[in-house]
């Protein structure tokens, strides 16, 4: 059954079929495994998890649970295209989806959407 309200509960586990997907995906899976590695239970992955679990909670519940800037770690991921850019957003919004109602993802997305394009600005893409 989708998801009307968003909780932390229901972010977590979004958060963790979205990337269950982007490690499988060849187009975008391999800019986290060169950093995080292909095991999603292993130290590093449960820290993304729990740290992009936080970020989509500061965004749509106005928790403060986030402090970080989300730009930087892009910076320093070497060939990324704006077809990668397109990819994770068709993964992040067919994740959302499965889980949330109409409504209630259009808060995810439209932020997804304004930070992609913000990203590919800022790295010229
Ligand atoms: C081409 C698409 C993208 C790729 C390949 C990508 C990849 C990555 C990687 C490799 C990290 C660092 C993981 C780590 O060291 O723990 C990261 C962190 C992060 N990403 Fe992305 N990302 C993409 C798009 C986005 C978009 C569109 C957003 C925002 C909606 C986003 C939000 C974040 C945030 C919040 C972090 C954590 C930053 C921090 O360290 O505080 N990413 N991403």
């Amino acid at each position: 059954m989708l998801e009307k309200n968003i909780t932390e509960e229901n972010i977590h586990k979004f958060v963790i079929n979205f990337y269950t997907k982007i490690m499988k995906d060849n187009e975008v899976g391999p800019f986290f495994i060169d950093i995080l590695g292909n095991d999603i239970n292993n130290k590093k992955w449960q820290e993304h998890i729990e740290l992009l679990s936080d970020f989509w909670a500061s965004v749509t519940l106005g928790h403060h649970s986030y402090i970080g800037s989300p730009f930087a770690p892009h910076r320093q991921l070497q060939g990324l295209k704006r077809e990668t850019f397109y990819k994770w957003l068709e993964i992040f919004f067919k994740t959302l989806d499965e889980t949330y109602e109409n409504e209630t993802s259009m808060v995810f997305k439209e932020t997804g959407s304004i930070m992609a394009q913000n990203f590919m600005r800022n790295l010229k893409l």
